[in-house]
């Protein structure tokens, strides 16, 4: 596949066109900063958001990774920020304002609302979605469902399954090897 076909319209018929042909992309692709750095330029393409992409949990912080959209800040800790918070509560954040956002964090002026989706494998958060747009209230709850959707394509099934029986043979596993 080398152009994504994305049909004008409203959001919810852009996210439905966009997820079969990420996960044509993702197919046969076991690495999984290959995975997110194909599916953040994948949504960035297709939604021509500001800032698009991912921080992996590494030990205690968040740590930058595979993104579109101008430079950021590369390490981000539990429980700050958006990003933070979304790692530590275990839940999507949907941010209308950034501004209003305690403790926010403007890796660039320009963004005006954000959303971040945490990424989950057996139960634990292993990275986190964000997106940010230079617009105000641009997410909502039909974002916040698609991009979910998108997130759990992040880590493999068979890899869930490996890291299962690693967990059980072994106390503590950072990060599934997707
Ligand atoms: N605004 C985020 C930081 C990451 S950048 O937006 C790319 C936050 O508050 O966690």
């Amino acid at each position: 596949m080398e152009h994504l076909l994305i049909p004008e319209g409203a959001k919810e018929e852009r996210y439905q066109a966009l997820l079969p042909q990420v996960e044509a992309l993702l197919e046969g692709e076991a690495d999984m900063i290959a995975r997110m750095a194909n599916m953040a330029a994948a949504l960035h393409e297709a939604f021509h958001f500001w800032w698009t992409g991912f921080y992996r949990v590494v030990g205690d912080e968040l740590v930058l990774g595979p993104f579109q959209g101008p430079i950021a800040c590369t390490r981000i800790r539990r429980g700050r920020g958006v990003c933070g918070t979304a790692w530590e509560r275990q839940e999507t954040q949907v941010v209308p304002d950034v501004e209003q956002f305690p403790g926010h964090i403007a890796c660039s002026s320009a963004s005006r609302s954000e959303i971040v989706v945490p990424v989950f494998a057996d139960g634990r958060v292993v990275a986190v979605l964000d997106i940010d747009s230079e617009h105000l209230a641009t997410f909502d709850d039909t974002d916040r469902r698609w991009l979910e959707r998108m997130a759990e394509r992040i880590v493999l099934r068979q890899a869930k399954r490996q890291s299962r029986a690693h967990n059980s043979s072994t106390s503590e596993s950072a990060e599934p090897s997707a």
